[in-house]
């Protein structure tokens, strides 16, 4: 199979990570008898540096083109300071609305090894699998423009959405509950906004057409709270922009390190996009001690999602799980007795596992 990937690194640690990913997509190519081929283009800060523009056009075309888009990360302190349309972040948000890409899956899944690794106790995180199913170009991130009045001492920030964006994320979480255990946690805070009332209707009204799939409504704030206290209970959590970005770097937290949780990002029926749930941790930059996982299970994800590689993905994924069972981990993780390892030696375990005649396992 032939495939156009786009690769965009992005800034802080996303060049070293998304240089694992090409070493990890490699050792598929070489094993599987596929051809990758590969174009990197500029986003973010990086981009804000050489073109002045978050997401130069050019970025834009060549993801629209590809079959499938791999992202690092974006930001860092050397921008924070800069005008909203020369943030980093506009470079991220700008390309999620191009390709529309209205669903951000954030699978959540304890690795037995790293359970201890959790500030949460052992026997809470114990059997926690789940799914954020995040709507992820609508809602407060892309009202009207945001304004500063009275003379800067006003400030309006606008959250909106329309039914049909309501409707099509809502679909995709009781579609990916169906795969999964059957069971839907609804997140809003329809004691309080209007636009949370709406959703929890659209979910009620969708419920007689996913018949297998249990629904329950939670307060975001309450769904925060048994995150941490059962998180066990959930299965697939599907919610609006905001409180999905809140919730899924709060469940991060049961896998030990956010530096383990990859993420898809899906359009309708275009180009996917691929990235790690962290940032881009500009304060370990450069020392190749980042946590090359997140992103190179967001590479299985997208050779799942988009190009529909079932069997490479599943290599990657028990890779990856094969070297965390050996005890090795990155600096990000503080695992008992374990054997801690630098992004390019973990990077390399992977590639080394899946290269190997070792049987995949379930
Ligand atoms: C994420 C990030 C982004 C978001 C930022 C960098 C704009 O936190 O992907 O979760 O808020 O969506
Ligand atoms: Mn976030």
């Amino acid at each position: 199979m032939e495939s156009k990937i786009v690769l965009l690194p992005g800034d802080g640690i996303g060049e070293e990570v998304i240089d694992s990913a090409k070493q990890v997509l490699d050792a598929i190519e070489k094993k599987f008898n596929h051809t990758f081929t590969y174009q990197t283009k500029d986003i973010g800060g990086a981009a804000v540096d050489k073109h002045k523009n978050p997401l130069p056009d050019d970025t834009v075309q060549a993801c629209k083109n590809a079959d499938a888009v791999l992202l690092g990360a974006v930001g860092g302190p050397k921008w924070d300071n800069n005008p909203t349309h020369l943030r980093p972040e506009r470079g991220l948000l700008g390309i999620r609305k191009a390709l529309e890409l209205y669903a951000n899956l954030r699978p959540v899944k304890g690795f037995a090894k790293l359970l201890h690794a959790s500030p949460l106790k052992e026997e809470i995180i114990d059997g926690s699998d789940l799914l954020i199913v995040r709507e992820l170009t609508g809602g407060i991130y892309f009202g009207q423009p945001s304004e500063r009045r009275d003379n800067g001492n006003a400030v309006v920030d606008t959250l909106t959405y329309t039914r049909a964006e309501m409707e099509r994320i809502i679909d995709k979480a009781f579609q990916s509950a169906q795969l999964r255990n059957k069971k839907l946690t609804s997140v809003d805070k329809a004691n309080v906004l209007e636009s949370s009332r709406f959703w929890r209707e659209i979910v009620e009204e969708k419920k007689s057409e996913y018949p297998d799939v249990t629904v329950n409504h939670e307060l975001v704030d309450a769904a925060a709270m048994k995150l941490i206290t059962n998180p066990s209970e959930f299965d697939v959590v599907v919610t609006e922009n905001m409180f999905g970005d809140i919730l899924s770097d709060e469940a991060s937290v049961l896998t030990g390190s956010l530096g383990m949780l990859p993420s898809a990002s899906l359009s309708e029926s275009g180009v996917g996009l691929y990235e790690p749930a962290h940032g881009s941790a500009p304060d370990i930059a450069g020392k190749g001690i980042a946590n090359p996982m997140a992103m190179i299970l967001s590479t299985a994800m997208m050779l799942r999602y988009s190009l529909g590689l079932h069997t490479e993905a599943e290599r990657i994924e028990s890779s990856v799980e094969a070297m965390v069972n050996e005890g090795y981990h990155t600096a990000d993780l503080h695992v008992k007795d374990g054997k801690q390892v630098t992004t390019q030696e973990m990077t390399q375990l992977i590639v080394d596992y899946i290269q190997s005649e070792q049987l995949v396992q379930s």
